[in-house]
């Protein structure tokens, strides 16, 4: 009994990975769902084909319900993109994936992590700056409804 409880709690827990091509349509829809451009899946398929790409996923019950995307080069990388699906946000998720990320780049040489975010994005505002990111920049006007980009960055290890 006590096995099939854990195995139970263990399908739905959710669990982080590094992300493949046939992840692109679970990626896209997550993408279309929280951002007003979505990326399609050839476009994602394309980002997780390149090599200088660092994805990782997040899933729960063998379902993907969110990424980070980054591109690096020359010990820097760019976060592209980061979501978690509507339904399974507010509970710390993208704490660990972000976390793991940071870790994984930190691993293979990256020293410094730059993004832009949305002024006026609190939830994501609040998950950089929690993990170390600093402002270094703003682009006023930067999006298509006029809002303030916030450029930051963190430094590793
Ligand atoms: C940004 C995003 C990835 C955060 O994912 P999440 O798993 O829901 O975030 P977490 O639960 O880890 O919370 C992150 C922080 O945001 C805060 N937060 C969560 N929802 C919030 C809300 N609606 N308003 C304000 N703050 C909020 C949390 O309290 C937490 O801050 P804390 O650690 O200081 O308490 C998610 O909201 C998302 O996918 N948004 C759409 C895509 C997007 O905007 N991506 C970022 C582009 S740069």
């Amino acid at each position: 009994m006590m096995n099939f409880v854990s195995r139970l709690l263990n399908r739905s827990a959710p669990s982080i990975s590094e992300a493949r091509p046939a992840d692109a349509p679970a990626i896209a829809a997550i993408h279309s769902a929280s951002f007003q451009r979505g990326w399609g899946e050839d476009e994602i398929q394309q980002l997780l084909l390149e090599r200088d790409v660092v994805t990782h996923r997040i899933t729960a019950g063998g379902k993907l319900i969110g990424f980070i995307l980054s591109r690096v080069a020359a010990g820097e990388a760019e976060i592209l993109s980061v979501a978690i699906s509507p339904g399974w946000r507010g509970r710390g998720l993208s704490r660990q994936l972000l976390d793991l990320h940071l870790r994984r780049l930190a691993g293979i040489g990256t020293r410094s992590v730059f993004l832009e975010v949305g002024a006026q994005n609190a939830p994501a505002c609040r998950l950089y700056r929690r993990a170390g990111f600093q402002e270094v920049g703003r682009r006023h006007g930067y999006y298509e409804d006029g809002a303030t980009a916030l450029v930051l960055r963190r430094d590793l290890g």
